[in-house]
């Protein structure tokens, strides 16, 4: 017993030995071959993917001279020189037995292991040769016809993969000479075309897909699932042929569909496992050895809030000893706002430059300075921020960090699908939506993503722009946008752009409706860019009145006194209304009223007059009515109605004060503007029936009593100055 115990274990194991000797020999049987004349991230992306499945790669032509033609023309004859050559080099060493799998690379992904791969070539019958298959006859149209006839998913040859045995290829690349500019997919072709080469070589059509899956034309037949129930890893399946194929291959106009896929696929990102390949790629920042930055700032179009984004360029985490400034402002309404800047700040960054309006040079001329500035000296990255761009303070340094070359922190504006980066183009090379676009803008997937567009604020690593490749990258093309004719540059030249959704880095601004022919712009911003409106114009204390803990004011009985709009909004408001100046004459007769009278008249401007009733209902509507819920309990009218909203101005020599009266109002605010005691003396609100008076209001601060019946009261004399207040009528 214990002897035949011992004997089968050793049996066992020198089963096993022999069997990984067996696939150790199978590995070694098979070569696995590319061409790729340059390093681009093209070539970068198919070796990860081959080291993603335990596959080696041998790169032939790494260094030489590319005489192929042009990647997007006929031409590749080149990659049968190559290979022959290598084959040549393989059939002296002998072994005839030997698999030879040759694939492009710029624009192939491996999905599988070289065992998964050859197990499925076994599968074909009677096949020495398998080429991939495509859905057009290609480059010669005219030869469709002499296909065998087949009803096939792919009936025609492409030349992007094969796998074969080695004598037989061997054959197939010296049947013919070819020129390093002639066609290799043509050459390839017309030797299929041949049937008794065809038959005596046993070549074969790989027509479903089973290993290699062309995109072009076949878009509709494939299928990314990113997210299986059952798989971990993202995989694509042929929904035509049911196949799940091995290698994928961007053909032709199809790269970009190939990015996308590419996000997902060689276990670059999973559900469960977020984004692999970002965790690969990231990089740690040496505080010691931080890399020098051109921070490039353009200011194109008329900015809201453009204080807020100087303030943020200033704010950037990153020493400024590190930082090359390039300011480039084109508004003339901001030029002072900039030079100010620029005067105070420039002197702590490394250099500084600026191009003014009055330099009158154009956007792409801007940017290209930006770049090549960047290119011919000592800088490594340039970032280039559009002044819609509203960053946290640690982007730049995430970014450095990401280890991409070209990337842009995802933006968007708050609220809206509009961000800073399509997820793919249509072919007149404008905006087309992604199946996953959404799913980046809201976040349901994080991680860092290949996208043919990005614009308003990304950073790009020099040492990519400094090869020959890279030479006509530029922002300048007839006809289009310098953002659109830089990615497009940057696909032609094959640099990937990506942008990272990892983190909320900020948003983008809105400035369509920006009108600076206003006073104050910015503030007309509410609708458009509440973000920046509520943070400057909103009172700081203002969500403390909802702290449960919180003790209302109330001065008088039943007026209730909150802190609302900044100081800042106050004056603001101010100079839109002077600046306007169209203040009523304060008789009973008023134009502005449907009815033509007041019976209790004001000096005081209208906000239909300056454009803000809007944006002041919506104040109301978003800001007071919470307030009124919540003091005076039981009463719900949402939005609220004002017909009559209004700045009042008392001063001495004009109006001084108001006789008692009701307001026609279910409740009324009264929001001080200015300062008693500062910017006037005297003045304030007295309630008659309780004899009594609140004097030292406060600027943002609102007063807000019952209308009508038990709220009779006066607006008591100003002696000195002119007294402002913001007055509506809620509820009439
Ligand atoms: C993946 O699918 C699961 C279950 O259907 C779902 O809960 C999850 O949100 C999905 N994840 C992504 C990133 O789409
Ligand atoms: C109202 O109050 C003031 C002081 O607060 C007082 O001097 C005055 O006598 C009061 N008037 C009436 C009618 O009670």
């Amino acid at each position: 017993m214990h002897r035949t115990g011992k004997l089968a274990m050793f049996l066992q194991a020198l089963c096993g030995l022999l069997l990984l000797a067996g696939l150790v020999a199978a590995k070694n049987d098979v070569k696995v071959l590319t061409v790729a004349t340059e390093e681009n991230h093209g070539l970068e992306r198919f070796l990860r993917s081959a080291k993603i499945y335990g596959i080696d790669v041998e790169v032939l032509g790494k260094g030489t001279k590319w005489t192929g033609g042009d990647m997007n023309l006929p031409g590749g004859g080149q990659k049968i020189n190559l290979l022959k050559e290598k084959l040549n080099e393989l059939m002296n060493s002998g072994d005839k037995e030997k698999i030879i799998l040759f694939t492009d690379s710029y624009d192939v992904l491996f999905l599988a292991s070289l065992d998964d791969i050859v197990k499925k070539f076994h599968a074909f019958p009677d096949t020495r040769v398998l080429f991939a298959a495509e859905q057009f006859c290609w480059p010669d149209t005219k030869l469709a016809t002499q296909y065998p006839k087949t009803e096939v998913a792919n009936p025609y040859l492409n030349s992007g993969g094969f796998i074969g045995y080695l004598p037989e290829i061997y054959e197939i690349v010296n049947y013919k000479p070819v020129s390093d500019r002639d066609d290799d997919q043509l050459f390839y072709t017309k030797i299929y075309l041949e049937k008794k080469l065809r038959e005596s070589l046993k070549i074969s059509l790989d027509h479903n897909s089973a290993i290699f899956q062309n995109l072009n034309g076949a878009l509709s037949d494939v299928q990314l699932k990113s997210n299986s129930s059952t798989e971990t890893w993202p995989y694509i399946e042929n929904v035509v042929t049911q196949e799940r194929p091995l290698i994928v291959h961007g053909n032709g106009p199809s790269k970009l569909t190939l990015n996308h896929f590419g996000n997902y696929l060689a276990k670059a990102w999973s559900a469960s496992e977020g984004c692999a390949l970002c965790a690969e790629k990231r990089i740690e920042l040496k505080d010691d050895k931080l890399p020098t930055v051109m921070m490039a700032v353009f200011i194109e179009q008329a900015t809201p809030f453009l204080e807020d984004f100087l303030d943020q360029v200033l704010t950037t985490d990153y020493p400024k000893e590190k930082i090359h400034l390039l300011l480039r402002n084109n508004v003339e309404y901001h030029e002072t706002e900039v030079d100010d800047f620029f005067q105070e700040h420039s002197k702590k960054y490394a250099t500084a430059k600026r191009i003014k309006p009055s330099d009158f040079i154009t956007e792409s001329e801007a940017r290209n300075i930006a770049k090549d500035r960047c290119i011919n000296s000592a800088c490594d990255y340039l970032f280039s921020i559009d002044s819609l761009a509203r960053l946290e303070a640690n982007t730049l340094r995430h970014l450095l960090s990401s280890g991409y070359d070209v990337v842009a922190p995802m933006l968007v504006r708050p609220g809206h699908a509009w961000s800073n980066f399509w997820g793919a183009v249509n072919t007149a090379g404008f905006y087309a939506r992604s199946s996953d676009y959404m799913d980046i803008v809201y976040q349901n997937v994080k991680g860092v993503w290949n996208v043919p567009f990005i614009t308003n604020c990304y950073l790009a690593k020099m040492s990519v722009f400094r090869t020959p490749a890279t030479k006509s990258v530029t922002y300048t093309k007839e006809g289009i946008d310098p953002d659109m004719a830089f990615c497009a540059s940057l696909r032609d030249a094959g640099i990937y752009m990506y942008v990272s959704n990892e983190l909320d880095f900020g948003h983008l601004v809105n400035p369509e409706t920006y009108d600076i022919s206003r006073t104050n712009p910015d503030m007309y911003q509410l609708f458009e860019n509440k973000m920046e409106w509520t943070t400057r114009y909103l009172h700081e204390d203002y969500h403390r009145n909802f702290d449960e803990e919180r003790k209302h004011l109330m001065p008088c009985p039943d007026v209730y006194w909150f802190p609302l709009m900044s100081t800042r909004f106050c004056a603001e408001w101010i100079q839109i209304m002077e600046a306007f100046g169209q203040w009523s004459d304060g008789s009973n007769n008023d134009k502005r009223l449907e009815s033509g009278y007041e019976a209790v008249p004001t000096r005081d401007i209208h906000m239909t007059q300056v454009g803000l009733d809007r944006h002041w209902l919506q104040i109301l509507k978003d800001y007071v009515r919470p307030l009124q819920e919540m003091v005076f309990t039981g009463y719900y009218h949402n939005p609220p109605v004002s017909i009559m909203n209004f700045v009042v101005r008392y001063r001495p020599d004009e109006q001084p004060s108001l006789r008692p009266h009701h307001d026609s109002s279910t409740y009324t605010i009264n929001l001080a503007l200015n300062r008693p005691n500062v910017d006037f003396e005297g003045g304030g609100c007295r309630f008659i029936r309780y004899n009594c008076s609140v004097r030292d209001t406060k600027p943002g601060w609102l007063l807000m009593h019952p209308g009508r019946l038990t709220h009779f009261h006066e607006g008591l004399l100003v002696t000195k100055g002119t007294r402002y207040i913001m007055i509506s009528f809620v509820d009439p």
